[in-house]
């Protein structure tokens, strides 16, 4: 399978990156500065390639796209894991620093379902093919990486508990409208994990985190990207939220 995973230069991403390339299937490796990083997770896949886009920026995200279909063909999985947090009390949050959550994690989201799944819904669409769902193909997979602050909100957290909520609007929407084709839609919560983005969250974050985890430890990406690989490989199963946290609703 042709895999494409946003944000895989570092964190999550490149946990899912490595699990996907273990298993053998071809893996885009795209990041927006952290370009040696990105080649370093790269050099570990048999079958990669290194891309750069801001995934705000629709045009650089459609060549991004259009460069994996003119090397591979086609996109079976996308995930969407690239994001951003700011954290801020939403009276001391600024329009700019709103607009740059919501235009990443969300939009950025936006931008790379709306243009892969172009390819997704037909494979042969730049050839002029037949159109719509081939019967004897397995089922393509978009999976998003949302939040357990998307179902929960968190004071400090507004910007990017809305990106993560919206998230899930857009999840179930596109599963809606993606079904016929046989293209599964769904949005994967992990719990606190410790990447560049929780270790830079503050001290007292982690800690609450660390308190209402039942299991009194926070989430490991390896295990989220086990089960991004199981649920690529399902058919089936569409317009869920599937919960990895520990922390109870
Ligand atoms: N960490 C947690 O506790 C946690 C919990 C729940 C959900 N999540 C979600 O899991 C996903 C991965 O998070 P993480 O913890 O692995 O974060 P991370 O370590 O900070 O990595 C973020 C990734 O996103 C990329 N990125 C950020 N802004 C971008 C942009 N404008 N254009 C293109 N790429 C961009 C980064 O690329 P560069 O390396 O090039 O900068 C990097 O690859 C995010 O969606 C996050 O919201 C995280």
């Amino acid at each position: 399978m042709v895999c494409l995973v946003t944000g895989s230069s570092r964190g999550l991403g490149k946990a899912i990156a490595l699990a996907l390339g273990i298993r053998g299937h071809r893996v885009v490796i795209h990041y927006r500065d952290k370009k040696s990083e990105a080649e370093a997770v790269a050099s570990q896949i048999k079958e990669s390639i290194v891309l750069q886009a801001d995934v705000r920026n629709f045009n650089e995200v459609k060549s991004l796209v259009d460069e994996v279909v003119k090397q591979w063909g086609g996109i079976d999985v996308l995930v969407n894991n690239a994001g951003v947090t700011k954290e801020a009390l939403l009276m001391k949050t600024s329009e700019k620093d709103f607009d740059m959550v919501i235009d990443t994690n969300l939009k950025g989201a936006f931008n790379f379902l709306r243009t892969a799944a172009s390819y997704m819904i037909n494979p042969h669409f730049e050839k002029g093919g037949q159109g719509g769902i081939l019967k004897n193909q397995s089922a393509r997979h978009i999976i998003s990486i949302s939040s357990f602050a998307g179902l929960k909100g968190k004071a400090g957290l507004s910007a990017y508990s809305a990106s993560k909520a919206g998230l899930i609007g857009l999840t179930m929407s596109a599963a809606q409208e993606f079904s016929e084709y046989n293209i599964m839609v769904n949005a994967v919560l992990p719990g606190y994990m410790l990447t560049d983005m929780g270790i830079e969250s503050n001290e007292k974050a982690k800690e609450v985190a660390l308190h209402d985890s039942l299991v009194k430890e926070f989430s490991n990406p390896d295990n989220v990207a086990e089960f991004i690989c199981y649920l690529a490989g399902t058919t089936g199963i569409t317009g869920q939220v599937f919960n990895l946290d520990s922390r109870i609703l």
